[in-house]
């Protein structure tokens, strides 16, 4: 059976992490995958995530199963985290919601709940867009468009054609993808005002929003950073979330996350929340649990979630002043528009306007490893190789 196998081509970020770890360089510069790292390079355990675990250790009483939604705690608390506590689509019984296999995990049932619902919906996503969620939405039999986001000369986002592009092709009921904050790949994010006009644009055209929020806490703050998510689910009757803590409590491998569904009526949410434990069950049966549990643990001890929020800030600020510092080292002659972009943009991830052969080039010539299609993950560098790192860039360019 298996002889007819067609081999596959190995997935863009993944196989970059593959080079990287494999390039034996001391001074190598990996810039690839999407992990905050600190000064020496290393992805730490936060110390509120250490000491809930340690908590935890001495609490967990029994490994039996949960249930297909998961650990309905944790569930709570994000969406009290997101959406502010007592909002009023949680107190009026209008979300559903169900903890996933992180990120993606949560990516992949809000598809299925869309398939469920609406086969026919287009999900329209940014250009570009994160590279996994093509395979993730389609998979799940969805059809996938594009709409204009990031001009790869000005590297800022183009928000009258991405509207102009959504208002001429988009039918109401499609889907609209969008990044809540630290847009991956290319850090360009909307504007407060931008989301004010896209939240009513949306509801006018009768356009689903479909949130994805993998990287909040690490653009201008927690609450900052889920401005535009409060403005859809304030504007929006209907609302699909899609949260990671793979980033913010650098959980990464315990893959933890959630989705959820703000609904028009509660009768739509109890349906939905049926729907999420049915899928869940026939794709994994039931998400793991020791991630959600430690990020239950942490969001429920005033203490603890001081100290994580003050981790998140510290990430942040440390990716903020690598930001400026690559910033300054690129703001030379012909280097004055990515320097701009670098220091403004939000999260860990900037595009830089390189071809596929300059971004090999940075690779074989510099050993400095961004995607091909030019994502960098600036929280990879540190202050003492953002020298290098700049000639390099502007080398290529
Ligand atoms: C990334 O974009 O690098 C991360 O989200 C990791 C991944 O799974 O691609």
């Amino acid at each position: 059976m298996f002889e007819a196998l067609m081999a596959r081509p190995p997935d863009a970020i993944m196989a970059l992490m593959e080079m990287c770890r494999s390039d034996p360089n001391p001074n190598k510069i990996d810039l690839g995958v999407g992990v905050y790292k600190d000064e020496q390079g290393r992805t730490t355990i936060l110390d509120s995530v250490k000491q809930a675990e340690q908590l935890w250790l001495n609490e967990e009483q029994t490994k039996t199963y949960i249930g297909t939604v998961g650990n309905k705690v944790f569930s709570n608390h994000m969406m009290d985290l997101i959406l502010g506590k007592d909002h009023k689509a949680l107190s009026e019984g209008r979300v559903a919601m169900s903890q996933s296999a992180g990120g993606s995990g949560a990516l992949r049932l809000a598809a299925e709940l869309i398939k469920e619902a609406a086969p026919e919906a287009v999900i329209w996503a940014s250009t570009p867009t994160w590279a996994n969620h093509v395979p993730l939405i389609t998979s799940a039999g969805l059809k996938m468009e594009g709409y204009p986001y990031y001009n790869r000369e000005t590297l800022c986002v183009d928000f009258e054609d991405m509207i102009n592009h959504l208002d001429c092709k988009a039918k109401a009921g499609d889907v609209v993808l969008l990044h809540g904050c630290c847009h991956n790949p290319t850090g360009a994010d909307l504007s407060d005002k931008q989301w004010d006009v896209l939240a009513k644009f949306l509801a006018d055209k009768k356009l689903l929003p479909f949130v994805d929020l993998a990287y909040f806490g690490l653009g201008r703050g927690l609450k900052e950073d889920v401005y535009g998510l409060r403005k859809v689910v304030a504007t929006c009757p209907e609302v699909l979330i899609a949260a990671s803590c793979s980033k913010n409590f650098a959980l990464y491998r315990e893959r933890t996350g959630m989705a959820a569904v703000v609904t028009a009526t509660p009768e739509a949410a109890k349906a939905a929340q049926s729907q999420f434990g049915a899928i869940q069950r026939k794709i994994i049966s039931m998400p793991p649990d020791h991630g959600a549990a430690v990020v239950a643990r942490i969001l429920g001890d005033a203490a603890l979630k001081t100290q994580w929020m003050a981790e998140v800030d510290m990430m942040r600020g440390r990716i903020t002043d690598l930001r400026k510092t690559l910033s300054d080292a690129l703001n030379v002659q012909g280097g004055e528009v990515v320097a701009k972009a670098v220091r403004e943009q939000k999260g860990m991830f900037s595009t830089l306007p390189v071809t596929q052969a300059q971004a090999e080039a940075l690779r074989t010539q510099h050993s400095v490893y961004i995607t091909n299609s030019g994502r960098a993950n600036i929280a990879g560098a540190n202050l003492e190789n953002i020298p290098r790192l700049a000639e390099a860039i502007l080398a290529v360019l």
